[in-house]
């Protein structure tokens, strides 16, 4: 079966347009026998005239009003679509697809929230989750990039440090080490301690500090987010060891200390990563570089 095609409505609305097939033919810069070719080429598919010539006036048919209709509907999704092509190719309009483990996750918004600002057209999905499962979406290609500490060597990923991530010993203010210059790590082996759940990149973080010692720590608890740790530190169950971005507040209230402990802080790195090969959409390349500005 024949098909209409796209360039047959193109010269159709013309002709409709102008009723004139010459003034048609102009606009197109086609001669007048190539309009009316196409016309008939319709005509021809249909089975039913699009136009009549009532003395030296052309009036459209039934036919070639709903023609008419279809083809401005056509054209008009055809604009649509590549209006919305060309958001994609620029920044704006794009989408960003984002995962950042929940210990960055406080640095993370504040730099979407600038980001936001510069580039509001942008959409923004952000998935906050703990190392191992952001690191499991980079290896499912479901995210653009990430935001994590330090990435295993021997994946194909591009990871790039922009922010220092210092962990530290944490205990209520009233704890007898919070009293102590110098507290040192035999101390804290007798201590009870809240962990993160295997998985989170600081869990392995300090288990990998205590390991290189010859030291183990007593886990008392396992807890799967940063904020339950803080608040059982802060209910007397045991010391913790997070990052120190995410106890601005506690800290500044006083609910809970810092420790002076030997070899601490424990130095970790924020790092923007995606897969080397990941082609970057825009959006996510205007965001990388974004992360990549707020570095220091
Ligand atoms: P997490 O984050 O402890 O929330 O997993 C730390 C990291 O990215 O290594």
């Amino acid at each position: 079966m024949r098909r209409l095609t796209l360039r047959q409505f193109r010269v159709f609305e013309a002709v409709a347009r102008h009723l004139s097939f010459s003034r048609a033919a102009a606009e197109l810069h086609l001669s007048q026998p190539a309009v009316s070719m196409q016309v008939r080429g319709i005509e021809n598919i249909l089975g039913l005239p699009l136009t009549e010539q009532l003395g030296k006036k052309i009036y459209l048919t039934e036919a070639g009003r709903e023609v008419l209709h279809a083809s401005r509907q056509i054209t008009a999704r055809l604009d649509d679509l590549q209006a919305n092509l060309a958001q994609l190719r620029g920044m704006e309009g794009g989408r960003l697809n984002l995962a950042v483990t929940t210990t960055v996750s406080a640095v993370a918004t504040d730099i979407l929230a600038r980001f936001r600002g510069q580039h509001p057209g942008v959409s923004i999905h952000l998935d906050v989750s703990n190392r191992e499962s952001v690191l499991g979406q980079l290896a499912a290609n479901r995210i653009d990039l990430a935001i994590m500490g330090q990435v295993p060597g021997g994946l194909d990923l591009e990871a790039t440090r922009f922010m220092d991530n210092p962990l530290v010993v944490i205990a209520p203010p009233g704890h007898p080490l919070a009293r102590r210059k110098k507290v040192s790590l035999r101390d804290l082996a007798s201590e009870p301690f809240l962990v993160r759940e295997a998985g989170s990149g600081t869990r392995g973080a300090m288990e990998r500090f205590f390991a290189d010692r010859g030291l183990e720590l007593r886990t008392s608890m396992e807890m799967s987010s940063n904020e339950a740790i803080k608040q059982a530190v802060q209910a007397g169950l045991g010391l913790g060891i997070l990052s120190l971005q995410t106890l601005e507040l506690e800290l500044a209230l006083k609910r809970l200390a810092v420790l002076d402990v030997e070899g601490f802080p424990i130095m970790r790195h924020w790092y923007v990563v995606h897969r080397i090969d990941k082609r970057l959409s825009p959006a996510a390349q205007g965001f990388k570089e974004f992360v990549l500005g707020s570095a220091h």
